[in-house]
């Protein structure tokens, strides 16, 4: 039987590491559309392509063959895993992310991928717009502080550089920016179940989850 969960919420919940770990227990394929969303903007940063500039950029992701690898991002045949997370792209990801042309190729992939396999995927539009009729959608959230400490410890574990201060202005002006465009902004869907994970860990987090779906 087809099982489609869907995870939304703001920069830094751990919508990716409890995505993984759901997808896991349930046997599902894990989609990280953030992933997808910063791999072109890497591209079209290498390219020298600004957001503005629609008819470049939208040549420049029907060229592109994205296609994930366990949990890896493969980009015309470059694993991007590392180069997504790093600071500069965060800060820059969200300009690419409301521009509609790029939403409406990457939506369409996410469908697609969607109609093929059972799913866990997690973003900021999959309950609104990707899996309008997803079986479960959750709305995870947490304090900003919360979710720039988990950040920051994440990255320095990585080796990559980073100031708290920084992470958590980034999260607080991409939360902004992602709430407030003009399409398919970040939205908590009428029918997701919310869970502020800001005192709980991750183990509680899968375990709730778990719960709501076996209970169904
Ligand atoms: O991991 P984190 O929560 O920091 O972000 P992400 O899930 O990797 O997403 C990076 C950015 O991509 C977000 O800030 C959004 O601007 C954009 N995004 C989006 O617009 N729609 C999605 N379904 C997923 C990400």
């Amino acid at each position: 039987m087809k099982l489609t969960v869907a995870i939304d919420g703001p920069a830094g919940a751990g919508k990716s590491t409890i995505a993984k770990l759901v997808g896991k227990k349930f046997n599902l394929v894990y989609i990280n559309t953030g992933a997808m969303y910063r791999a072109v903007t890497i591209i079209a940063l290498r390219n020298g392509i600004t957001a503005e500039n629609i008819s470049k950029l939208c040549n420049m992701i029907d060229n592109l063959e994205m296609h994930f690898e366990d949990d890896n991002i493969i980009v015309n045949g470059e694993d991007l895993s590392n180069e997504i997370i790093t600071p500069e792209i965060s800060g820059k990801v969200s300009s690419y992310a409301a521009v509609l042309e790029v939403r409406e190729r990457l939506v369409n992939l996410q469908k697609k991928i969607a109609e093929n396999y059972s799913v866990v995927m997690d973003g900021r539009d999959i309950g609104t717009v990707v899996l309008k009729n997803a079986d479960f959608k959750f709305y995870l959230t947490a304090l900003p502080e919360k979710r720039a400490e988990r950040r920051y410890k994440e990255l320095i574990d990585k080796g990559i550089n980073a100031e708290y201060k920084n992470i958590l202005s980034d999260i607080i002006k991409r939360d902004y920016a992602d709430s407030h465009r003009e399409i398919d902004p970040l939205t908590k869907a009428v029918d997701a179940i919310e869970i502020d994970s800001s005192t709980m860990n991750i183990k509680e987090v899968v375990d709730l989850m778990a719960e709501y779906i076996y209970r169904r």
